[in-house]
């Protein structure tokens, strides 16, 4: 076995977006795509002898031979350790866990999340530090500017390894483990909520639920801790074996891509309580018989009723929210009396404020949900959390949920997707919004009275940096809101999200369709931004 020094030049494009670095599989294939991006890697951190990692995926097409490539790579800049999940599976809340219990230095995680998957699907690779938390912008920037300057790349010349067999295999000097990648997660989330109180509710004749694994990763973790721990009956967990394709489905879990789950909610014997998680397990879908609990609302009741679960029972340090999210929890936390902080999309932002003990949830309107048990965000728990939360308080999801609006009032949310349309199109139709801004104030949009208007720029108050340009937001006087930002996970052409969100506190008004509820505001969004104009289309692609 030696390492072979392979001579190579940088590849354009290998910029990590919201969440680490996605591409098609065709790309990543390649040759030398996915060899240099991860001596990028290493090559950020610096001296990687004598560190360790985990390693896994939530086992898309590519995944294994990724895994294999990842293991000769660390093997030959010289890792002493690498965990990695049998059958290079990992989820990505379960990667946090690892890196955590173990004390590892970090890890790769082999996911494009919730993009399609298959030989003509997406791929993507995620670097987590020690904390267990995505790569912070400073690292980010750091291995993008090691790919731009990359002459060549390690690898150590030897066969793949069984990857399939749990035990301890010796590649060079680096000791590779392959771990059972459900057991730890599974015991996290024992010592976090009641299970012989969950277990008691899915054992109880009248409650039937269903969770909805879209054949991607929490299939083997959901009947892990769903079927066999907590006893909830066999066929529970529906679409439980992962595929490299996802069965053909995208397995992003909500209302338009979980459709078996939905047709259960809907069928002649509805369920109590659906949920589904995506490609990597990180999202969560959380559905009660006949109602669909939007993720902010979510976020909202979960922190609101935290103390009924044992991991919080000694209440919140504080809680945060990415920006685009509804400001339902923001009402909870000023009622709670703690702090809350808006931070930019993604879950990198998070990190620096559960290291700091600033907070203890968090979450983002594109469903994830998640706590400082790890440093991702976290499907299977946000699910736990509901299941714990309908024991403790002997209540149905759906009387919880109108529970809270009677409380709190109703903060009506929904995002737009403009899916695939030309960058250059899509980048002239922000940067038109972005100019007029400052004009905007005391204008009046569809009834709407706008009061501020900015370009969302956030300092983190933990370190200090700073990250400009996160998203357009236009407030209004009313409590009414509209964001506009592109996305930083597709791979083809760009996606506009636009986010509309308002307030609502009168009893008689709580119940309407969100959709309904929001339509002056969608009309003034699209009439602001010209997307029917600029973009010819006339319907979002996918509304949540
Ligand atoms: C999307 C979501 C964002 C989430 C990310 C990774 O990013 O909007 O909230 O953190 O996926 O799951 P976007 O495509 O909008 O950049
Ligand atoms: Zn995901």
């Amino acid at each position: 076995m030696s390492v072979v020094r392979v001579n190579t030049q940088p590849l354009a494009g290998q910029k990590p977006g919201t969440s680490g670095l996605r591409k098609t599989v065709a790309e990543f294939s390649r040759p030398g795509y996915l060899e240099n991006f991860v001596q990028s890697i290493f090559n950020a951190l610096g001296d990687c002898s004598g560190k360790s990692l985990a390693l896994g995926g939530d086992g898309r097409f590519y995944n294994r031979q990724a895994a294999q490539v990842i293991l000769r790579m660390a093997a030959a800049n010289g890792f002493s350790r690498v965990v990695v999940g049998r059958g290079a599976l990992l989820s990505t809340p379960a990667a946090s866990c690892i890196i955590r219990k173990y004390g590892l230095d970090g890890g790769i995680v082999l996911s494009a999340s919730h993009n399609p998957g298959g030989p003509e699907g997406d791929f993507g690779i995620k670097f987590n530090g020690a904390n267990g938390g995505p790569a912070p912008e400073s690292v980010s920037s750091a291995i993008h500017a090691a790919t731009t300057r990359l002459d060549h790349y390690l690898v150590l010349d030897t066969p793949d390894i069984d990857l399939d067999r749990l035990g301890t295999v010796t590649l060079g000097s680096t000791t590779v483990e392959v771990i059972d990648p459900v057991a730890d997660y599974a015991d996290l989330m024992a010592s976090l909520f009641d299970f012989p109180r969950i277990a008691s509710l899915l054992g109880h004749r009248r409650f039937h639920m269903c969770f909805d694994a879209m054949h991607a990763i929490t299939g083997p973790y959901a009947l892990e801790i769903l079927e066999r721990r907590l006893g909830a009956p066999p066929g529970t967990v529906i679409n439980a074996v992962p595929l490299e394709d996802f069965g053909g489905g995208h397995p992003d879990p909500n209302l338009a891509h979980a459709g078996d789950l939905v047709a259960r909610m809907n069928g002649d014997e509805p369920l109590a309580f659906g949920a589904a998680s995506d490609g990597d397990g990180d999202r969560n879908m959380v559905l009660g018989s006949g109602v669909f609990i939007n993720p902010c609302d979510s976020l909202a009741i979960l922190a609101a009723n935290a103390t009924a679960i044992p991991a919080y029972s000694g209440g919140l340090a504080g809680i945060a929210r990415s920006m685009p999210t509804s400001r339902a929890v923001d009402r909870v936390a000023a009622d709670l009396g703690i702090p809350c902080f808006e931070t930019p999309t993604g879950w990198k932002f998070f990190g620096n404020l559960m290291d700091a003990d600033r907070i203890t949830l968090c979450g983002e309107e594109s469903f994830g949900t998640g706590s400082s048990h790890v440093r991702e965000k976290d499907g299977l728990w946000a699910v736990l959390f509901w299941l714990n939360l309908i024991a403790a308080l002997s209540k149905p999801a759906r009387t919880i949920l109108r529970e809270h609006w009677q409380r709190y009032g109703r903060d009506y949310f929904t995002r737009h997707d403009y899916e695939a349309v030309d960058a250059d199109k899509a980048a002239a139709l922000v940067e038109a919004v972005r100019e007029r801004l400052p004009e905007l104030p005391g204008q009046c949009l569809g009834g709407h009275t706008v009061q501020a208007a900015d370009d969302f720029c956030y300092t983190d108050p933990v370190d200090g940096s700073v990250s400009a340009g996160q998203g357009l937001r236009i407030l209004f006087t009313d409590g009414a809101r509209i964001v506009y930002r592109l996305s930083g996970t597709g791979t083809a052409g760009a996606t506009l999200r636009v986010y509309y969100d308002s307030y609502q506190r009168d009893p008689a008004l709580l119940e309407l369709a969100p959709q309904r509820a929001l339509a002056t505001l969608i009309a003034a969004g699209d009439e602001l931004a010209g997307i029917s104009r600029l973009l010819g289309r006339t319907q979002p692609d996918v509304i949540t």
